[in-house]
């Protein structure tokens, strides 16, 4: 298959190796991908992944029986819309479908539409309307911004200042949600869905905060593990029963159908499971460690669903290998990023120069030097796989990929999947 994925980072350099390991032969295309991508032998042209018309020429230009979209930015942005107009298979839902992650107002309606449990939440535009429902809520206090903001739109504090001030920050710009406080582990589980039937995949949990013991800010991520030792047998099934089918039906009958990749965000209250929100992509960098994990290929189900036809293939298989990934982030990072720093300690494939078995690395944000030497060029730099018959074995080997590299003032946090090493 000729198959172009979109977008510039880790995500989507664990979507591109998991379509190389097919070994199918496939021609994959990644824009505008990033130099981590292109060091596997990948073409990664410029093309503005987020410009509907520049995705829409590039794709009936090269032919693309498949495009896959990465980023949330570009789904917004309605990159899928004239792709699909044209008939062309692809992986990402349309801009409207995409509100699921574009608007938690859109989503919390979508939900109670549905049925999905999920927390309560109230609306407002104002300080003045956030006050009273900060008291009628209690702390801890949850305010989250409407719209994307890249991981900083959520403030979970128990301070009621902090809370109002995030309310005065976000609320010019949309409005403004505020939660009940949802206690319990994080769960990301992912669904292929294809507008009518939806697959699961593994589920993984990924640490948002940026220190050690879940301290500080919220990132994007800074590390995950996959599988998830501690929940129930039934976990995917009453998932898929209770959250995804119903989320894609009402999309469907709304005239929205979701085709892409649905995340769902939960968290397992001692209540019941509950969702904190969904997302219209694969989530990063859970990807990293579930998608390694997967035994069936990757590419059968990205069309399966691009096309409407999952119900004729059977549930998509994953091994019982432990993966663990752990994300080395700049000094500054998740507020402004100290970049242009070499990293080394990687050779020019984009792996490590003094591989450990057992791990591998995946770019988010790296660029080559005159000299090609590897610097880093954002936040979060690269994340480092560590993959084993145990979670203790998999982190061993995350750690000691880790400790061969070099970035001065990088940042990592040393207890992922700690929790579940004696699993
Ligand atoms: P979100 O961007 O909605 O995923 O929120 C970012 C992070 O904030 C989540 O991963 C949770 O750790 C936390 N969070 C969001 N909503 C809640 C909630 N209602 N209760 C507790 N924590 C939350
Ligand atoms: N790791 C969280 C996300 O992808 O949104």
């Amino acid at each position: 298959m000729k198959i172009l994925v979109l977008g510039p980072g880790a995500r989507e350099h664990a979507i591109v190796r998991a379509l190389l390991a097919e070994q199918a032969g496939h021609e994959i295309v990644c824009a505008p991908g990033n130099a981590g991508i292109s060091a596997e032998g990948v073409e990664t042209p410029r093309l503005d992944a987020n410009d509907p018309t520049a995705v829409a020429n590039f794709v009936v230009d090269r032919a693309f029986d498949l495009v896959v979209i990465g980023p949330e930015a570009p789904l917004v942005a309605g990159v899928a819309d004239p792709l699909r107009e044209r008939g062309i298979p692809v992986f990402g839902p349309s801009k409207a479908a995409a509100q699921l992650e574009g608007s938690k107002a859109f989503a919390k309606r979508i939900m109670a539409e549905a049925g999905v449990p999920t927390g309560r939440a109230s609306r407002v535009a104002s300080v003045q309307d956030a006050a009273p429902v900060l008291d009628e809520f209690g702390a801890p206090y949850v305010v989250k911004a409407d719209g994307l903001a890249a991981g900083k739109g959520v403030l979970v504090t128990s301070d009621r200042d902090a809370a109002l001030a995030h309310v005065a920050t976000w609320a010019p710009h949309g409005e403004v949600l505020i939660e009940e406080f949802l206690d319990g582990q994080e769960v990301s589980l992912f669904f292929f869905a294809d507008g009518h039937n939806v697959a699961p995949l593994s589920p993984a949990q990924d640490y948002k905060r940026i220190f050690d013991g879940d301290e500080g800010p919220n990132t994007g991520g800074m590390g995950a593990y996959s599988p998830l030792p501690w929940v129930a047998d039934d976990f995917v099934a009453q998932i898929t029963e209770t959250v995804a089918l119903p989320t894609v039906r009402q999309l469907e009958h709304e005239g929205t159908p979701f085709i892409g990749l649905l995340y769902c965000g939960l968290i397992v209250t001692a209540q019941g499971v509950r969702v904190i929100e969904f997302n219209a992509r694969f989530g990063d960098p859970e990807t990293q460690v579930v998608l390694p994990r997967m035994v069936s290929p990757l590419s059968e189900y990205l069309l399966a669903a691009a096309s409407g036809t999952l119900s004729s293939h059977p549930a998509p298989e994953f091994s019982n290998e432990a993966t663990v990934v752990v994300v080395v982030a700049s000094e500054g990072y998740p507020g402004d990023a100290s970049t242009g720093r070499p990293l080394t300690g990687l050779d020019d494939s984009g792996q490590l120069a003094e591989p450990v078995t057992g791990a591998h690395l995946v770019h988010a944000a790296t660029a080559r030097d005159a000299e090609g030497g590897w610097v880093a060029t954002g936040g979060r730099v690269l994340g480092v796989v560590g993959r084993g018959a145990s979670f203790a074995e998999a982190r061993e080997h995350a750690y000691a990929g880790v400790n061969r590299i070099a970035l001065a003032g990088g940042q990592h946090r040393t207890d992922i999947a700690l929790r579940v090493v004696d699993a």
